[in-house]
């Protein structure tokens, strides 16, 4: 089965409502049918307004940067599964490494989060990374198992099998400082006979895994290109339509 490469763009906190359709839709606007998937990860403020803008291009999709674990109640500010899906996000970007780190988010509260997306069919993009100081001491393999296992190994064969996963190393987001396309290959290799064994060749072959951290139109390529990494969840240069297009066309 081939697996699918997927150009996924995270705003993070970016972007006013106006600026926010104006960049949506100049991607829109610039993208082929005939591509890959591209997801754009927008503040929950977004997206209805970029869902309706992206409709008309088949491959093109939003994701929610978060959501919370219970399907309602009194969670004063917090938005649910059902409302993300209720405005046409299909995808929820989940455990990215800001959000471990800033609002605390451990491993147990991303299971119940994944359990959440999953039961209203829509397709966590679940990131996993280390940060400097585990990469240096060379354990880096080790610590993405244990956020695997942690957050995601509970998960019976089909309900793991939609899943995609982002490795994000934390000393390449936002630095500049790019994993070495060697770097990466080498990760998602290592993550995909993770999932070899826990759930079989067929799953892990078919498997997604975007690598993020730094990913700009001048290292797309070759990053992309590596075998084990199947596209890429983009921060900053996700911002700028002209930037992301030419990610999109990277493949
Ligand atoms: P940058 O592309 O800005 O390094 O961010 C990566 C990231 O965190 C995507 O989720």
């Amino acid at each position: 089965m081939k697996r699918q490469q997927i150009a996924a763009g995270n705003w993070k906190m970016n972007k006013n409502y106006t600026e926010g359709r104006q960049l949506a839709k100049a991607i829109a606007d610039g993208m082929d049918e005939s591509e890959n998937l591209a997801i754009l990860g927008v503040p929950a403020t977004h997206i209805k307004a970029v869902s309706g803008i992206v409709k008309k291009v088949a491959n093109l999709e939003v994701a929610a940067q978060n959501c919370h674990q219970a399907e309602s109640g009194a969670y004063t500010g917090e938005i649910s599964v059902s409302m993300i899906k209720s405005v046409g996000a299909k995808y929820v970007i989940l455990g990215h490494s800001e959000r471990r780190e800033y609002f605390n988010e451990g491993h147990e509260l991303l299971a119940a989060k994944v359990n959440t997306v999953l039961g209203k069919r829509l397709i966590p993009i679940f990131c996993c990374g280390e940060p400097l100081a585990i990469r240096e001491a060379g354990t880096h393999v080790a610590h993405v198992k244990k956020q695997l296992e942690d957050s995601l190994f509970h998960l019976k064969k089909n309900a793991f099998s939609k899943i995609i996963i982002a490795y994000e190393p934390i000393w390449a987001i936002g630095t500049g400082v790019t994993a070495s396309p060697q770097q990466a290959q080498d990760m998602h290799k290592a993550i995909r006979a993770l999932l070899a064994d826990k759930y079989g060749a067929t799953v892990a072959d078919g498997t997604s895994i975007l690598y993020g951290g730094s990913v700009k139109p001048a290292n797309a390529k070759e990053i992309f290109g590596q075998p084990d990494v199947d596209g890429g969840l983009v921060g900053g240069a996700s911002l700028k339509a002209a930037d992301f297009l030419q990610i999109i066309h990277s493949f």
